[in-house]
C-alpha cells in the first residue's frame, strides 16, 4: 500500500515535468528556428540592399526590358489602330518628352534616394505623412497589370507552339483570324499557357536582382531589336506597304476626341512602366555613379523608337492583307502569320518573332512581379522565395479572370467591358495616370529641391542645367496635363 502510494506521488511530479520538458523543448526549437529564418531573412535584406544593377549596360537592358514589352509590340499597334493612326502617335510623342519622361525621372530620383521598395520609399522620405499610399496603389495596379498581362503572354507561348508546328501555312487572313479567336475563346488552353508564363516569371524573380533580372534582360533586349528590324524590313517590302505607312506617319486630327488623348496618355505611361513604383523599384537598384536623366532619355528613347518599329512591322500587313487596323487586342496574333506564311523563311522567323515577344513580355512582367515581391521581403517581412511564390499564385488566381474573359466568363461585363479589358484600360487609364500624377507632386511640390539636385547631379559631381525646366515641368505642366487629360477622358469635364 505504501509503495504504491509512494509509486503514484512519483508519477505525480514526473508528469508535470515531462510536459514542462515538453514544452521548453518546443519553446527553444522554436526560438532557434525562429532566429534562424530571422538570420536568413536579414541576410536577404543585406544581400538585397548591396546588390543592386552590376552595370550601366545592366541598368539600361533590365530598365529598357521593362520599359519594352507587350506594351510596344502588342498594345501600341492596336490602341494606334483604334485611335486613328497618326494623330495618335503625335500626340503620344508629346506625352513622352513633356510628361513621362519627367515622371520616369522622378521615380529614378525617389527610388535611387530612398533604396527601398515602393512603399518604403515614401515612408523614409516622407515619414508620418500618407505618401506611402501612392507605393501601395502601385502595389495594387502591380497585381492588376500583371493578371492581364501574363492572358496575352500565355498567348504568345501558344503562337510559339503554334510556329513549331507549321500551323499558319495555307492559311487566309480570315482563317488564321478565326484560329486566333477560336483559340483565345478556349478555357484550358489559354489558362494552361498563362499558368506557365507565371511560373516563368516567378522562376526568374526568385533568382533574384543580378542573377535573374539583368543577366536575363542582358541577352534577351539585343535579340529583340534584330529580329524587329528584320521583321520591319519585310513588312515594307510587302505590296501595300506605303499604305500602312501613310497610316502611321499621316496624322488626321479631325478623328481626335477626348478619349484619344487619354489613351495616348495612359499608353505612354504604360509602355515606359511609369507610375506604379516600377522604377522607384529598379532605381534602388542603380549604382550612385549613374546619371539618372541620362539613362531615363535612353530607356524611353529606346522604347518609342521600338513601338515605333513594331508599327511599321506591322501597319503594312495591316493592309496588304485587308485587316481592319482597328482589329484590337488581337491585331498582332492575326496580322503577323499573314506576313510569315508570305516569306522566304517564314517558319523560322515566325518562330523568331513569337520567342521574341515572349521575352519581351518576360523582361517586363518580372518588373511588374519584382514590385510585389521587394514589398512584400521588405514590408511584409518575408523571405524572397516565399514572397516570389504567394505573389505569383495570387496574381494568378486574377489573372485567370482575365483569360476567360472570352471563354467560361465571357457572361460578365462592367461598363460594357469584360474583365480583361477593363483591366487592360482601368490600369493604363487610371492607376497609372494617377500614380504618375502623385509622384510628380511629391517631387514637385514635397521633397525638398535640393535632395532632387543631389540626386540628379551625384552630389554635386556634374550640373544640372535642365534642373529649373524639369522643376517647371514636374510642378506645372506634368501635374496640371494629367489631371485635365484624365477628368477629360473619364467625362468628368469636357473641353
Ligand atoms: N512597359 C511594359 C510594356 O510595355 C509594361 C509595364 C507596365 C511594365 C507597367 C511595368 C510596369 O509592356
Amino acid at each position: 500500500m505504501e509503495n504504491s502510494e509512494n509509486f503514484d506521488a512519483n508519477e505525480l511530479i514526473e508528469v508535470p515535468l515531462i510536459i514542462l520538458f515538453f514544452y521548453f523543448c518546443k519553446y527553444t526549437n522554436y526560438k532557434v528556428l525562429f532566429v534562424k529564418k530571422n538570420e536568413r531573412y536579414m541576410a536577404e535584406i543585406n544581400n538585397l540592399q548591396r546588390q543592386g544593377f552590376a552595370s550601366k549596360f545592366g541598368v539600361i537592358a533590365a530598365t529598357a526590358g521593362s520599359a519594352v514589352g507587350l506594351g510596344n509590340i502588342w498594345r501600341f499597334p492596336y490602341v494606334t489602330g483604334t485611335n486613328g493612326g497618326g494623330a495618335f502617335i503625335f500626340i503620344y510623342l508629346i506625352f513622352v518628352i513633356v510628361i513621362v519622361i519627367n515622371v520616369m525621372l522622378c521615380e529614378f530620383i525617389i527610388g535611387r534616394s530612398a533604396q527601398k521598395n515602393p512603399v518604403g520609399a515614401f515612408k523614409k522620405l516622407a515619414p508620418g505623412k500618407h505618401w506611402h499610399f501612392v507605393g501601395l496603389m502601385g502595389v495594387v495596379a502591380a497585381f492588376v497589370i500583371l493578371a492581364f498581362y501574363s492572358t496575352v503572354a500565355g498567348w504568345t507561348l501558344e503562337y510559339i507552339f503554334k510556329s513549331i508546328t507549321n500551323a499558319f501555312s495555307n492559311k487566309n487572313p480570315s482563317e488564321l483570324s478565326s484560329m486566333f479567336d477560336t483559340f483565345k475563346s478556349g478555357n484550358f488552353l489559354p489558362v494552361l499557357w498563362q499558368l506557365v508564363f507565371m511560373g516563368l516569371t516567378v522562376w526568374i524573380i526568385i533568382s533574384g536582382v543580378q542573377k535573374g533580372i539583368e543577366k536575363y534582360s542582358k541577352i534577351l533586349m539585343p535579340l529583340l531589336l534584330i529580329i524587329i528590324i528584320i521583321l520591319d524590313i519585310r513588312a515594307i517590302t510587302l505590296p501595300c506597304a506605303g499604305k500602312g505607312l501613310s497610316f502611321l506617319f499621316n496624322p488626321d486630327f479631325s478623328k481626335v476626341t477626348g478619349n484619344t488623348i487619354l489613351q495616348a496618355l495612359g499608353q505612354a505611361f504604360f509602355s515606359l512602366s511609369v507610375g506604379m513604383g516600377t522604377l522607384i523599384t529598379y532605381g534602388s537598384y542603380i549604382n550612385k555613379k549613374e546619371n539618372l536623366a541620362n539613362t531615363a532619355v535612353t530607356v524611353a528613347g529606346i522604347d518609342t523608337l521600338v513601338a515605333i518599329l513594331a508599327g511599321i512591322a506591322i501597319f503594312p500587313a495591316v493592309f496588304a492583307f485587308g485587316i481592319e487596323p482597328s482589329a484590337g487586342p488581337g491585331l498582332v496574333f492575326i496580322t503577323l502569320p499573314n506576313i510569315f506564311q508570305q516569306m522566304t523563311g517564314g517558319y523560322i522567323f515566325s518562330l523568331l518573332f513569337f520567342v521574341l515577344l515572349l521575352v519581351a513580355a518576360l523582361t517586363s512582367s518580372i518588373s511588374v512581379l519584382e514590385v510585389v515581391v521587394v514589398y512584400f521581403v521588405e514590408e511584409l517581412k518575408m523571405v524572397r522565395r516565399k514572397a516570389t511564390i504567394v505573389a505569383g499564385v495570387l496574381i494568378s488566381i486574377l489573372g485567370i479572370s482575365c483569360t476567360l474573359s472570352w471563354g467560361a466568363m465571357s457572361g460578365i461585363s462592367f461598363f460594357g467591358k469584360n474583365i480583361f479589358d477593363l483591366l487592360d484600360f482601368s490600369a493604363s487609364n487610371i492607376f497609372l495616370p494617377i500614380g504618375g500624377l502623385f509622384i510628380v507632386l511629391f517631387i514637385g511640390w514635397f521633397y525638398k529641391k535640393e535632395f532632387t539636385r543631389q540626386e540628379l547631379s551625384n552630389n554635386g559631381k556634374f550640373k544640372v542645367r535642365y534642373f529649373s525646366v524639369f522643376i517647371f515641368l514636374v510642378k506645372f505642366i506634368a501635374p496640371v496635363a494629367i489631371a485635365i487629360i484624365f477628368l477629360n477622358g473619364i467625362g468628368l469635364l469636357k473641353f
